[in-house]
């Protein structure tokens, strides 16, 4: 079978573009990016108020950040670098959603200061959240549906995740929210990870709509927002179809018209936070060749390592390969495509059949790198991460982050003070 995944530079302009930026570098595609988040927004624009919250753990890059932003996304951040993140590229109040877990005081503190959407994980974070940074006038609680939802590979039964409120524990959050003078109230889910069926998504709008309907109904409180979460799967595969989004929201839509509307309860604004939807598809991690070794098995050495994606070992992940120029060869030889670790598992690819005459020096694609490919780097056994660049769609390409150096590698090392120490 020959290789079907496109890319969006030919073998020509690839070869340009590295001997400006060595491999390997993950390179990300502006005007498909774009188009998907119009595509996005364009989805919900029934619903008034609607936001989709880039995830920016996906790709923290603050010029896609800016992009994406452009187009009308705001940030979801997790963490204080996030957040930090958003501040220095300008964002502030409701344009940052903030879901953590495990939260430390003072990341509460930014989020509050940055004048965040504060989404608390835990009952008891309404406290944390009081005494670390004062309630805000609007606060919004994650749901976790335990068995009324079935979950998935990388997120896991909801009743064994650690995220979220219980049921019980909602009405209890709202009830201690509204005694304490909060004004503003919303409602979150997230239970599935890299999810590709439609309905999912519509059958999670149902289990919030249900919890509005109740909450109104015990507190008479009205919930402002239903954030939806992420998990909006990609095609990793070729054979994966994406998730139809004007069908998901004509999904939710219907059920917001029986549950919400038709219910008289106070229309409400739709969120998403999503992330690897909106950068997964879009970015490619070009590696080299470096050597071809037969022993048990046949294996491809490439210069990029699992500190550049990581994916395919902590979670078995697929992610498609292109040799550039052997698109069209039949792919009847069986390969391993490894990085140079110390670690067996430093795998892109097991038994993956490719064209028989790979050889050092081609040009190697890796697709579906723009979500949780450079973002979870590391620098196990001193590989430096790599530079991130963005194609534009006047076919220029802007490095939108350097390679690191070793100098940045040992920045954190007083080599002096080695030399004294005895
Ligand atoms: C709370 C939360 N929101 C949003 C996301 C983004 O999810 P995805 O990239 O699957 O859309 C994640 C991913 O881990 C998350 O934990």
């Amino acid at each position: 079978m020959a290789n079907i995944k496109s890319v969006p530079f030919t073998k020509e302009r690839i070869t340009e573009i590295i001997e400006k930026y060595p491999t390997p570098f993950h390179i990300y595609d502006e005007e498909a990016m774009m188009h998907y988040a119009q595509y996005f927004i364009n989805s919900f624009d029934w619903n008034e108020g609607f936001k989709q919250y880039y995830a920016i753990k996906a790709c923290p890059n603050p010029y896609i950040m800016k992009l994406l932003r452009e187009q009308g996304m705001g940030i979801d951040c997790s963490s204080m670098a996030e957040l930090v993140l958003a501040e220095k590229i300008g964002m502030r109040g409701e344009e940052i959603m903030f879901t953590s877990n495990n939260t430390p005081d003072e990341e509460f503190k930014k989020a509050v200061e940055l004048g965040a959407i504060i989404n608390l994980d835990d009952i008891k974070h309404i406290a944390t959240l009081e005494r670390a940074a004062g309630l805000p006038e609007m606060v919004c609680f994650r749901y976790n549906p335990g068995a009324l939802k079935g979950g998935n590979i990388i997120i896991g039964n909801p009743e064994d995740s650690k995220y979220g409120f219980t049921r019980e524990q909602l009405i209890e959050g709202y009830t201690i929210l509204k005694e304490k003078g909060v004004k503003r109230f919303g409602l979150h889910t997230m239970v599935a990870s890299n999810e590709l069926d439609n309905d999912y998504f519509v059958e999670t709008a149902e289990i919030i709509f249900d919890v509005v309907a109740e909450v109104k109904e015990k507190l008479d409180i009205d919930i402002e927002f239903a954030n939806m979460g992420g998990g909006i799967g990609i095609p990793y595969k070729s054979e994966h179809k994406p998730v139809d989004l004007e069908k998901v929201s004509a999904g939710i839509k219907a059920k917001y018209e029986e549950m919400i509307l038709n219910k008289d309860l106070k229309p409400m604004k739709i969120f998403f936070e999503s992330g690897r939807a909106i950068t997964g598809p879009y970015g490619y991690l070009v590696t080299k060749v470096r050597h071809i070794k037969e022993t048990y098995k046949k294996y491809i050495g490439v210069d990029a390592t699992m500190a550049n994606l990581m994916r395919p070992a902590l979670y078995g992940a697929y992610h498609h390969i292109t040799v550039m120029g052997k698109e069209d060869q039949p792919h009847n030889q069986l390969y391993d495509v490894a990085g140079s670790l110390c670690e067996n598992n430093d795998k892109f690819a097991i038994n993956r059949l490719m064209p028989s005459d790979v050889e050092p020096g081609d040009i190697i694609v890796i697709h579906d790198t723009g979500a949780h490919g450079h973002a979870m780097g590391f620098q196990y056994n001193g590989k430096l991460r790599s530079a991130e660049l963005l194609l534009r769609p006047d076919g220029s390409v802007k490095e939108i982050r350097r390679a690191e150096t070793l100098d940045d590698f040992y920045a954190t090392i007083d080599f002096d003070g080695v030399e004294d120490f005895d």
